[in-house]
């Protein structure tokens, strides 16, 4: 049903000197990118391992001057324009004309206006000026565009279908010469495409729907979703999301034929960091928050029927609620079931989630939006964070060698949202490593030095084969926290 894309991405990240580094790592492939960046210069690097697959990242590496990085450039100054998609360019375009705005480096971004047509068999979109009479040359102006938000993974990038917008002057005889408008649209169009990662919950909300929020909010709903590389799937998935944020049926590109008739269009998406929205630069300074009530209201409705279908039951004052976002294999929690006795003794109602990708989200969204403390082992499946009421606990246990991953995907975001937020790195003692590995081995006493030896090093030693075995002493600390400052709320409420 989904593409099997699983992998790690390690997008946009500042070390102590001033160059940029983005990282992806293809879980599936092993593959590797690293891209350095510095004004007007981009810089390249894939290398592969044997290795099948997972997630981390290596941030010490990048200093180690005998590493393989070496091999880059190093820079003096970055130019911070580059990083983020605050510029104020194509906020106004005049009519008849397209603008493109390829400053940032997560995703390029192309506004039209006028007389806008799609033309799907030869990837194009024209855009037909009739304005002043000209002889010559009708073509005026092409761009080229992907519209998809890793713009600076090459290997991702180049599964993305690129379309050709087109700039054509005319005058009165070649106006003729449009092509008819099969549908006519009066709202605008933001196109963008499903495809790429998308399959992994991180990457759909991260590359794709909190962008489609971030570009179309200002439209309120009344917009029209171009969709390319349009997966059934997808929309199954997240119809309901999608109908929050446009009152119209979605418009599959490639597959559908006809011409579609705008006067105003949007290529590509804009995004602005990982899972997170910064209101400064939304029109009316909306944040993740709003986007989380987006997705409340958008799973709502399905919900309520699931609630009105289940048998009534008595509901004593309810204990505070706590989810175990369950893994098998690497990264399971080893005692999870004794945490979760004791969590019940400490005074929470427990539930265990397993969530894959054919799991319904309207249910885990309905599990954790009812829950105080979502706890979960470093992994894409953090996503759901989001799905949390702002003001809520969420402990993400870090294994050995995944701090720097942990706080940047999902430690970070998740405080935007306003999650009381815990990191609860491991001790050595608590990884499954501990004893395959004599006391003193740097594989426990100095993650980032192992890092540092590379990618595969990291993949196959801690993400592939490192379970959890908690100290749960110590972790009962934090639920027993937990506990007190969610009654704490509760009275005052
Ligand atoms: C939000 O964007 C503004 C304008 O680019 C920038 O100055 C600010 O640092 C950003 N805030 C965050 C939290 O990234
Ligand atoms: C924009 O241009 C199109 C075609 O060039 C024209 O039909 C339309 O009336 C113009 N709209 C405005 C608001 O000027
Ligand atoms: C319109 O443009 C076409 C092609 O560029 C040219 O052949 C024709 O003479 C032009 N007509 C007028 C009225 O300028
Ligand atoms: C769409 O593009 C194709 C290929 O360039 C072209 O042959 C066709 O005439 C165009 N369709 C219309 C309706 O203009
Ligand atoms: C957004 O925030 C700015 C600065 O705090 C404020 O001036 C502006 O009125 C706000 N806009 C909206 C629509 O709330
Ligand atoms: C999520 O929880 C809040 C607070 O309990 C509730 O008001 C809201 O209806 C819930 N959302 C859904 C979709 O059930
Ligand atoms: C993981 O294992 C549990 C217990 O054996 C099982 O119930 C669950 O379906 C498995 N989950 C996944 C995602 O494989």
């Amino acid at each position: 049903m989904v593409d099997h894309h699983r992998h790690m991405h390690i997008p946009l990240k500042k070390p102590a000197n001033t160059t940029t580094i983005m990282i992806h790592v293809d879980e599936e492939t092993g593959c590797v990118n690293i891209k350095r960046s510095r004004p007007k210069l981009l810089f390249f690097l894939t290398f592969c391992s044997v290795l099948s697959c997972c997630l981390l990242l290596l941030p010490s590496l990048f200093s180690s001057p005998s590493s393989t990085f070496s091999l880059l450039y190093s820079y003096e100054s970055v130019d911070e324009t580059l990083f983020d998609s605050t510029s104020s360019l194509c906020s106004s375009v005049a009519n008849g004309t397209i603008c493109c705005d390829r400053s940032s480096i997560r995703s390029d971004v192309c506004v039209m206006k006028g007389d806008i047509r799609t033309n799907s068999s030869s990837f194009s979109v024209v855009l037909y000026n009739s304005g002043d009479l000209i002889t010559g040359e009708s073509e005026l102006r092409q761009e080229k565009i992907k519209p998809y938000t890793r713009k600076w993974e090459p290997s991702t990038m180049a599964t993305i279908d690129e379309l050709t917008l087109v700039s054509k002057k005319s005058n009165g005889s070649m106006i003729e010469n449009r092509h008819k408008c099969d549908v006519n649209h009066d709202v605008p169009a933001v196109f963008f495409s499903t495809g790429g990662f998308t399959g992994n919950v991180y990457h759909e909300f991260n590359d794709g729907l909190i962008p489609l929020y971030i570009t179309s909010q200002k439209f309120n709903k009344k917009v029209v979703f171009v969709i390319l590389e349009y997966h059934d799937w997808w929309i199954m998935k997240y119809g309901d999301v999608v109908s929050r944020l446009s009152d119209y049926e979605p418009i599959d590109y490639n597959g559908d034929r006809r011409t579609h008739c705008f006067s105003e269009a949007i290529v590509g998406l804009r995004i602005h960091d990982e899972l997170a929205i910064n209101s400064t630069l939304m029109k009316n300074n909306e944040t993740i928050e709003d986007f989380h009530d987006v997705l409340d209201k958008a799973y709502e409705p399905r919900i309520q029927y699931l609630i009105q279908e289940e048998p009534v039951v008595e509901r004593e004052p309810e204990k505070p609620k706590l989810v175990i976002i369950s893994r098998n294999g690497s990264r399971a929690i080893m005692n999870q079931d004794l945490l979760a006795k004791m969590a019940e003794r400490i005074g929470f109602r427990v539930e265990i989630l397993w969530p894959d990708k054919t799991t319904e989200l309207a249910k885990i969204y309905r599990s954790l939006n009812s829950s105080d403390v979502m706890i979960g082992v470093h992994g894409a499946a953090m996503t759901h964070f989001l799905f949390m009421r702002p003001g809520s606990v969420f402990i993400q246990v870090v294994p050995l060698g995944t701090s720097w991953a942990a706080e940047t995907y999902y430690g970070g975001p998740a405080k935007k949202l306003g999650l009381r937020y815990i990191g609860y790195e491991i001790f050595p003692q608590e990884s499954s490593l501990y004893d395959e590995y004599e006391r003193n081995d740097v594989v426990l006493t100095d993650p980032d030095s192992v890092n540092d030896r590379g990618w595969e090093f990291t993949k196959k030693i801690y993400l592939d084969r490192q379970k959890v075995k908690l100290n749960l002493k110590r972790f009962r600390k934090h639920l027993v926290r937990s506990h007190l400052y969610i009654m704490a709320k509760r009275n005052q409420a």
